[in-house]
């Protein structure tokens, strides 16, 4: 039985899938939170390079991966899509379960395949230096790569609570000659706001998101990225999807589910877009989100204009949103603790296209474990939502021979130390936490 199918460099996409014009219903602009009119690309490319906004707003089916882009993809991509079948076996399922291996990128994740391009639009810009935020570390290494390669400089708000589980995030960053200060920070005026007022506090995405706008927006030199949400991200992240659909193909096999954690939706969202069309020409096929139930936007937030961020300085999304001044327990998936949703996956749910379920971290380790001793690699605990998800799903009926398919979007060779407090029996479940959610929601801009 084939074990992994690889292609071969010439056969990578060289375009990338926008998926916004085939979405039933289409997408609410964001809007400006002045005017509550849709936000000008004059006003966002004070923070954004057009080559980005462009694709922000492209309503093109396909867009051209540029040359240099593609070139540095080669380094890793294509990624290989492997049958687990060490685990079908442990599990005793007659379903046939897929990964796509995005753990194969130079810095662990999926989130490389946005970084290079962003770093390469800025710098086709004259952008000299770039702001931003990460969860888990993921982004901010693999930002911290692609700013390496087109010789730009890069500044890292690392969310507190990562910044001290994953030291080895912060080398990484590091490696690669980025600054990295932990989130909230001193630098900023919302950070030492916040600080003056939660001293402890573990910090979050929404936070570091407000440092590194604010950095962005202070410097003439300095314009700023995001590592999910946006439809430029996404556009990016179809890769993925697109090469998994010609592996597929090369296995003689088409999912009949496919699987994703969500952040903010970008790895599921690169995965599935790409198969959407054929959903849409009346292929069955289910899409499944898997979020922790610790910060559950998609099966328990709301669908609203929100801002991205906690000072709210970004646009008001249209998303599924647990308010954006809410703070997520800190969990070991920090990738995975913000409070909105991308407007495309939301709006994917919205149109019943895809379901979200819930699930707890320490299951998550558990399904995480099981997959490192059957398959050999050990996942990330953001993927190990989606490995969750993928397990429960093979064994609803274990005489089902459905096919699978998840995003295995990062590896968690930097995260032993999240395993470390699953083994000693440090972690705990956290329950939608109800009053403080209300509280937050409370607070939703009035449109
Ligand atoms: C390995 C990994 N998977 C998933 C995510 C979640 O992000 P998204 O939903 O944008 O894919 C992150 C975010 O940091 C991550 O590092």
């Amino acid at each position: 039985m084939t074990k992994k199918i690889i292609l071969r460099d010439d056969e990578m996409p060289t375009q990338w899938y926008n998926v916004v014009p085939d979405i039933p219903g289409g997408l609410k602009p964001p809007l400006d939170p002045e005017t509550k009119q849709p936000m000008s690309a004059e006003k966002l490319s004070a923070v954004f390079p057009m080559g980005l906004l462009e694709q922000e707003m492209s309503s093109e089916r396909f867009i051209t991966i540029p040359e240099e882009v593609q070139e540095i993809y080669k380094i890793w991509r294509p990624s290989p899509l492997v049958r687990a079948t060490s685990l079908e076996k442990a599990l005793g399922t007659k379903a046939k379960i897929y990964f796509k291996n995005e753990g194969v990128s130079p810095v662990g994740s999926h989130k490389a395949n946005t970084a290079v391009p962003q770093a390469y639009y800025n710098m086709k810009e004259g952008v000299k230096r770039i702001a931003t935020e990460t969860g888990a570390g993921q982004w901010g290494s693999a930002l911290s790569f692609a700013t390496s390669k087109f010789g730009l400089e890069c500044k890292v708000y690392m969310v507190r609570v990562s910044y001290d589980q994953k030291p080895y995030r912060k080398s990484m960053m590091h490696t690669f000659g980025a600054e990295v200060v932990a989130s909230p920070s001193m630098e900023t005026k919302i950070g030492r706001q916040i600080l003056a007022e939660y001293p402890d506090t573990p910090g979050s995405l929404g936070i570091a998101i407000s440092e590194a706008l604010e950095d962005a927006f202070s410097r003439d030199d300095t314009k700023y990225s995001l590592g999910s949400v946006l439809n430029h991200v996404i556009l990016h992240q179809s890769i993925i999807g697109l090469e998994a659909k010609k592996q597929m193909e090369i296995a003689g096999d088409y999912p009949d589910v496919i699987i994703g954690c969500c952040g903010g939706g970008s790895n599921i969202a690169g995965l599935v877009n790409p198969f959407i069309p054929d959903y849409l020409n009346g292929k069955k096929i289910r899409f499944v989100g898997v979020e922790p139930a610790s910060c559950p936007s998609l099966t328990m937030g709301k669908l609203a204009y929100d801002f991205g961020d906690v000072a709210q300085s970004t646009p008001l999304l249209y998303m599924y949103t647990l308010g954006h001044d809410f703070i997520p327990p800190g969990i070991h998936a920090g990738g995975l603790r913000y409070h909105g949703m991308s407007p495309i996956v939301s709006a994917l749910v919205r149109e019943n296209i895809m379901e979200a379920v819930k699930v707890h971290q320490i299951e998550c380790f558990e399904a995480g474990v099981l997959f490192a001793k059957t398959e050999g690699i050990i996942p990330a605990p953001e993927t190990c939502h989606a490995i969750r998800a993928t397990i429960i799903e093979a064994t609803k009926d274990l005489n089902d021979p459905k096919t699978i398919l998840f995003n295995f979007s990062g590896h968690g060779l930097i995260d032993m130390g999240s395993y470390d407090k699953y083994f000693s029996g440090d972690l705990q479940n956290y329950d939608y936490p109800a009053e403080q959610i209300a509280k937050s929601m409370a607070n939703l801009p009035k449109i």
